[in-house]
């Protein structure tokens, strides 16, 4: 029998069905709630609103777990490489040898971008935040593809995926080298993803460039653990926009700019902007802890606390472990890092964070390893955007599958009662 659940509206007593996860989690279908009854559910921000079904990342936030497809986010990062977790995210599943071959293959071969596209890096100021250009970029991606964008049509989403996953990186790297006045590189079709990755950042068209295979593993490491994490605010953004029947190029450029934000993927940069802050203000860690904990202050301490995870994020864990590795393999002594681990020892320590279970998350220590791999700072969030990139696709494709209604959330209106207008001269 469908377990259910009673609310009580004044007399009436409605019936609402309770459906439950393949985890156990529980919702209340409160979606003919309003056809029944006249009343609207409120959750401003989405906290307590479910938004979808979804078979494609699993988050126990209470207990730090993570896993995409099933597969827990620690064997994927050990075991497995970002290409294979692009296919894992969008396919739905593991792929064969002769799936990942073919599907590695044509991810290689789409890495180039148009030379007319190429012009339009130019068209920004020097200093152009790159999240800015890599944004309008994809989104300009599409007019090369306008009579192949169809979202209903399978085969055109299939290979707008492959070309969206390959250029990205080409796209992120073409904005880097702009920002320096350096020539862009042209992708390397002999290297791995994230080896050509580095190669068209870091290489000149004058000498040649050797892939260190260490760093090669840490960006591919760093990719897979950004690649999904449900429905968050950049993933709930495109698909809202893909709700819309919007095309791929156009639905996770706007996803690019929702992760931009400060609370969100911008909070990568902001880190390692407040870890300089600190250590330029002498290293008083206190009196941040202080700024953090006062209400009436704006401060929060960036890179802690989230949304889902009242517990450690199990990709900071991962994270911090890499950090030693990278830096002791590259020689780095960063006086941020100390900072960053007495920042942590402490907050953990302190009441206000325990009891409000703000732990570090994703983006404390991932902009280290990039200071650490010379990436700007500038460039973090990019960083972000290149792993979140099949987790957004996945989402897409999933809304479209799925049929989905347009998202088109309600209101409760506050403001004022009907009244009559007055002329301007009148006012
Ligand atoms: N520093 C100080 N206090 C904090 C912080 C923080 N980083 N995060 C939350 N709090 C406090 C907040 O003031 C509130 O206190 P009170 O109950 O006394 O009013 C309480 O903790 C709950 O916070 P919230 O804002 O209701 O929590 P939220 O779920 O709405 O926000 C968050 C989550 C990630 C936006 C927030 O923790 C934050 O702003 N963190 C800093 C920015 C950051 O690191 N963002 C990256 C998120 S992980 C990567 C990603 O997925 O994008």
């Amino acid at each position: 029998m469908t377990e259910k659940a009673s609310l009580q509206l004044g007399e009436t007593t409605i019936e609402l069905d309770v459906l439950t996860g393949s985890e156990g989690e529980k919702a209340i279908i409160t979606k003919p709630l309003r056809k029944t009854t006249g009343f609207v559910s409120l959750d401003p921000g989405f906290v307590n609103t479910g938004s979808c079904q979804s078979d494609i990342t699993y988050i126990d936030g209470e207990n730090g777990i993570l896993r995409y497809r099933g597969y827990p986010i620690d064997q994927l990062a050990e075991k497995s490489n970002f290409v294979e977790v692009c296919y894992l995210l969008t396919e739905g599943k593991l792929p064969t040898k002769a799936e990942y071959d073919a599907f590695e293959t044509s991810l290689t071969r789409h890495s180039l971008i148009h030379e007319d596209l190429k012009r339009m890096f130019q068209a920004f100021p020097l200093n152009a935040h790159p999240m800015a250009i890599i944004s309008s970029v994809v989104s300009a991606l599409s007019t090369f593809y306008q009579d192949e964008y169809d979202p209903m049509n399978p085969e055109q989403v299939r290979i707008n995926t492959h070309r969206l996953l390959a250029k990205l990186p080409t796209i992120a790297a073409h904005a880097y080298k702009q920002s320096r006045g350096q020539p862009y590189i042209y992708p390397d079709n002999s290297l791995s993803y994230s080896g050509r990755f580095l190669k068209m950042m870091f290489g000149y068209p004058t000498e040649p460039y050797v892939v260190d295979e260490d760093v090669e593993r840490v960006i591919d490491q760093l990719l897979i653990l950004h690649a999904d994490h449900e429905q968050n605010c950049s993933t709930t953004t495109v698909r809202i926009v893909g709700s819309a029947r919007a095309n791929l190029f156009a639905s996770v450029s706007a996803g690019i700019s929702a992760l931009w934000g400060p609370l969100h993927g911008g909070a990568n940069q902001r880190v390692l902007e407040m870890l300089q802050m600190i250590k330029d203000d002498g290293g008083d860690i206190n009196k941040y802890l202080n700024m953090a904990r006062d209400r009436n202050s704006e401060f929060r301490l960036m890179g802690f606390g989230h949304r889902v995870y009242k517990n450690y994020d199990p990709r900071a864990a991962i994270i911090r472990d890499s950090v030693d590795k990278v830096l002791t393999k590259l020689g780095v002594n960063d006086p941020l890092v100390n900072i960053a681990r007495e920042l942590e020892t402490r907050a953990l320590e302190d009441s206000y964070f325990v009891d409000r279970k703000l732990y570090p998350n994703v983006d404390f220590y991932s902009g280290i390893i990039y200071r650490a791999l010379k990436i700007p700072t500038n460039m973090f969030t990019v960083m972000f955007a290149l792993g979140r990139l099949p987790g957004w696709i996945a989402h897409w494709k999933e809304n479209l599958a799925q049929g989905l209604p347009i998202g088109r959330p309600r209101q409760i209106y506050i403001g004022e009662n009907v009244r009559d207008y007055t002329k301007l001269s009148e006012r």
